[in-house]
């Protein structure tokens, strides 16, 4: 028989779907995993531990690594089994697949490890993060629903909540402070409100969400919370300190290769079965499907995103300390003058550090822009592009680029000041040979006696 497991890995060949088809032989479960697939054994509160659980699917020769499936349709050895599985009697928790919009297994596969990263039921992955957010709040909001979000959010997702959803869904988002939570319980309009959405380390002003609190005060009101965990994966793991969903943008640390776009929604069994129903399903009928090539690449990534997450947190923090030292003004959650820094350690997973970005306040767009010329220029300390989670480090204006969707009032409220510089730090090079470009390029801004203090 194709399925044999022992102390967690699974060895699966190609047979295991003809045998168990039909129920030809009687006592196919055996071999066949009878745990739902959709769910993983995500036992363990380190996100690295429960990885580790999460079973190695090895390739239909034994190879270390899965096979990808790639086919976009699946066969079947009787008809009356496609009228099972089109009914929902038969599905992917026995190995039973119909379409690759719908299930698919290598797609399933790299679902089961964001699973196990974020420590939920579930997972799937969708080709971009932005139709994870979107499905999801297509998902959980019903027309004339009402969300409550946090005023700092990535520059799609606001424009997402601001415009697009109203005009097409008469789907409304009141926005507060998300540290305000006397503001956020005020927001919620009981009997209308279907989901709190919040981003876990806000995009560009790095604000660290109070999850178990928000969390808390939403449940109080029976509020779904879902909260986007892009700037944190490891670090942060919202559903283990009370969030309901979790979404990714995978195209930033979790991919790390700054070569793919794709997304996740991480949740309970029930909310991602919901988004794969063949009648009523955001996955299914919105169709962000992501290709089982990609997942096989992600997947192969997952196992080393701990160790990426740790280097690029060891960096962030040794140039914001060195940063703070010459008189810049940094901002950063693992400095001690960051508001939210004793929060965030209160919540953090040990050893994964304070995250990948931090930026500095340069006060004019001019400025901002001079000091990212230099950096790239001058003395190759990043790359001027926007995104993030790359090993190379990444440096944008945010009000000018990837929150320019916000009006300067929105901004103002976001508080995205004009020379906001973000920057992913990476992590090539040596951490000496790094800083010695970025103080390079400092000293060559004309004014750099007079903008930072200690020069
Ligand atoms: C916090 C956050 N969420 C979601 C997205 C959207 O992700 P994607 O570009 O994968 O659609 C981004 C993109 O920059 C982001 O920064």
């Amino acid at each position: 028989m194709a399925e044999t497991q022992s102390f967690g890995f699974v060895l699966s060949g190609r047979n295991t779907r003809a045998a168990a088809d039909d129920g030809l032989q009687g006592d196919h479960d055996v071999f066949v995993a009878k745990k739902p697939m959709l769910q993983t054994m995500a036992v363990e509160n380190d996100p690295a531990a429960s990885l580790a659980c999460v079973r190695h699917q090895f390739g239909e020769h034994g190879g270390v690594n899965m096979s990808i499936e790639a086919s976009a349709t699946f066969t079947v050895m009787e008809p009356e089994t496609m009228r099972r599985m089109f009914s929902g009697e038969l599905g992917p928790e026995r190995d039973f697949f119909i379409y690759s919009r719908h299930f698919n297994p290598t797609v399933l596969n790299l679902g089961r490890q964001l699973a196990a990263l974020e420590g939920t039921e579930a997972a799937y992955c969708t080709a971009s993060g932005m139709s994870a957010i979107s499905s999801v709040l297509l998902q959980l909001c019903s027309s004339g629903g009402h969300v409550v979000a946090s005023a700092t959010l990535y520059g799609g997702t606001h424009a997402l909540l601001t415009h697009f959803l109203p005009r097409t869904c008469n789907i409304t988002t009141t926005f507060v402070d998300i540290t305000d939570h006397e503001a956020v319980k005020n927001a919620i309009v009981q009997g209308r409100t279907q989901v709190l959405f919040f981003e876990s380390m806000s995009n560009p002003t790095l604000t660290v969400a109070d999850i178990p609190e928000l969390s808390k005060l939403a449940h109080d009101k029976g509020i779904t919370v879902v909260v986007d965990n892009t700037f944190s994966p490891m670090v942060l793991s919202p559903a283990r300190l009370g969030a309901d969903v979790v979404v990714h943008s995978i195209s930033k640390f979790i991919s790390g290769g700054a070569d793919v776009i794709a997304g996740a929604v991480c949740g309970p069994a029930r909310l991602v079965n919901s988004m794969m129903d063949l009648h009523q399903g955001a996955l299914m009928l919105l169709g962000p499907t992501m290709n089982a090539k990609v997942a096989f690449e992600l997947s192969e990534r997952i196992p080393h995103l701990g160790l990426r997450m740790k280097e690029h947190g060891r960096r962030a923090m040794e140039y914001a300390t060195r940063m703070q030292k010459l008189g810049i003004k940094v901002v950063y959650p693992g400095l001690e003058d960051h508001p939210q820094h004793e929060l965030l350690k209160s919540m953090a997973n040990k050893e994964y550090g304070f995250g990948g970005l931090l930026y500095v306040d340069m006060e004019s767009e001019e400025r901002a822009n001079r000091l990212m010329h230099h950096l790239q220029n001058s003395s190759q300390f990043g790359l001027i592009a926007v995104s993030l989670g790359y090993y190379e480090t990444l440096m944008s204006c945010s009000g000018s680029s990837t929150s320019s969707e916000l009006n300067d009032k929105e901004k103002a409220l976001a508080g995205i000041s004009p020379g906001l510089v973000r920057m992913s730090i990476g992590y090539t090079g040596t951490l000496e040979q790094k800083w010695s470009q970025f103080e390079n390029a400092v000293f060559r801004m004309k004014d750099s006696s007079t903008m930072f203090k200690k020069i």
